[in-house]
């Protein structure tokens, strides 16, 4: 808890947790139901835990069948325009659901419903959701519930008066062998085509006690892998009164005894220390893979998206991080088809791609959202047109990827085996974050195994030793 104000949250939170666990069995005549749908980043999927944690704690037991659910909250997200689509098919769903079920609500809440356009679209078009919240207010839901099973009118809150982060909330997370960590919140970076600062607010760090006991409590309940999250976790600590940077954490959270692995996400190239690199290489249970999303590979366009690096910067980086962590691995974020991205533009992403051999690569065709900078610039370029170049960066990148992973065979990983497959064979990932396949008995799950990789065909295929 970190002032007064987050305690008077608390004490309504657990006031209304309470009244909320009396009358819930006297309205259902049963334990009620609840399911949590989430859209998006692993930031969602990780409020989404918290969410279901707080639900837990008044009376609600945890069900992933919406269709048998006496309370559905969509957790949503906002980053493209097909995201948002999922989202209002998905909650068209519910108006006849609804009409079923006897005392059955329906909440929206997170990045989409941050947005006050949205909020309206759902007043207006959708009146069978009972609760709208935003990014920073599922310790109200409680309060919520009760006020409307008790009552009231349609409530909708995506106010912006909850800065602080509030500790201790309950939390029911949806793994025991791996799991999600934030470690700071909102964003301040403001790219031009990017919703998230918008809708998450400004950039909040949790103090490094918080994250050391979580992750402590985490490898204490048996957790193989932790992974750290923000949305530019490289600038972890900025405005806390202690002296911190994400180096510093990652090491406190390494000390930390036990066999596990510790991952995050996401890197900005901008606040990308050699200082972390090396902290990197010498924390050895910290992953030798670096998501570091450049977008662009045109100087012209990543200044237009306000990134703040050029691409010889970025490329820099990668050299310096090749040189200093043995064995890195690489993989990014691109959009293809910025406003006013020309074909000259993205042959120069083409040749950062190229040159950096990434892993892997998350690929996005630009879409436009509202209330950005970008959303007001030219956009001539058709979408056919960006699906073009969209598909030469998909098949130039299919050609190192195979290149990467053959160059693999021959070598021995630690990996962590973290799924049975269907077809009885197992698989895990390497510190590099490369998955390999491998026969082995069900009992390896949730256990660190010596790998040798065989082959390359479409996947890594490989024999314990
Ligand atoms: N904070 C992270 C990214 C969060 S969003 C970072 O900066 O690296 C995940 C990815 O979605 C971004 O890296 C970007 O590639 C993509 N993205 C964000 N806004 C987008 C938009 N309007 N259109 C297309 N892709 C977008
Ligand atoms: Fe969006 Fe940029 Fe912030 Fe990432 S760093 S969340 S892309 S504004
Ligand atoms: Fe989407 Fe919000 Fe994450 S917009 S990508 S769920 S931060």
């Amino acid at each position: 808890m970190q002032n007064n104000n987050c305690k008077d949250i608390v004490l309504s939170f657990e006031d209304y947790t309470s009244k909320l666990s009396v009358i819930l069995p006297k309205i259902y005549g049963r334990k009620p139901l609840a399911c949590v749908n989430t859209f998006g980043c692993q930031q969602n999927v990780s409020d989404s835990e918290k969410i279901k944690g707080i639900l837990e704690a008044a009376g609600y037991g945890i069900t992933e069948d919406d269709e048998n659910a006496d309370f559905v909250i969509f957790n949503t997200c906002a980053v493209r325009e097909h995201a948002e689509d999922r989202v209002f098919g998905n909650i068209g769903r519910m108006k006849a659901l609804k009409k079923q079920r006897q005392g059955m609500l329906v909440a929206v809440c997170g990045c989409m419903s941050q947005q006050q356009i949205i909020s309206d679209k759902i007043k207006n078009s959708y009146p069978y959701v009972d609760i709208v919240l935003g990014t920073r207010h599922s310790h109200k839901l409680p309060e919520y519930i009760y006020k409307r099973l008790t009552g009231a009118a349609r409530i909708f809150d995506i106010s912006e008066d909850f800065s602080e982060i509030i500790e201790g909330m309950p939390i029911h997370r949806d793994g025991s062998l791996k799991g999600w960590l934030p470690i700071m919140y909102g964003c301040d970076n403001f790219c031009t085509y990017c919703i998230v600062p918008h809708v998450r607010g400004r950039e909040r760090s949790r103090c490094s006690f918080e994250i050391v006991n979580e992750a402590k409590a985490m490898v204490a309940a048996g957790f193989k892998e932790i992974t750290l999250l923000g949305q530019n976790v490289n600038s972890y600590g900025k405005g806390l009164s202690e002296d911190i940077n994400f180096a510093g954490l990652l090491k406190k959270i390494n000390d930390i005894e036990g066999d596990f692995r510790i991952r995050f996400m996401t890197s900005h190239p901008k606040d990308c220390t050699t200082e972390l690199l090396d902290t990197i290489a010498a924390c050895e249970k910290v992953e030798t893979h670096l998501h570091l999303p450049f977008q662009s590979g045109s100087d012209r366009v990543l200044k237009t998206m306000n990134r703040k690096y050029d691409s010889t910067t970025y490329l820099n980086l990668i050299k310096e991080a090749k040189k200093r962590i043995p064995g890195v691995s690489f993989t990014s974020d691109i959009i293809v088809g910025f406003p006013g991205e020309t074909y000259e533009d993205f042959k120069e992403t083409l040749r950062v791609v190229k040159e950096v051999e990434f892993q892997a690569l998350f690929t996005f065709i630009y879409s436009k959202r509202n209330g950005t900078p970008a959303a007001v610039m030219p956009d001539p370029v058709s979408r056919a047109e960006k699906g073009k170049w969209f598909n030469e960066l998909l098949l130039a990148q299919e050609e190192i990827s195979k290149r990467n992973y053959a160059s693999l065979v021959g070598q021995v990983h630690r990996v962590l085996c973290d799924e049975v497959k269907e077809n009885g064979k197992l698989s895990g990932k390497t510190l590099s974050a490369v998955e390999i396949e491998f026969e082995g008995e069900p009992s390896l799950f949730g256990q660190f195994v010596n790998v040798k990789i065989d082959r390359f065909t479409n996947i890594l295929e490989g024999t314990k030793i």
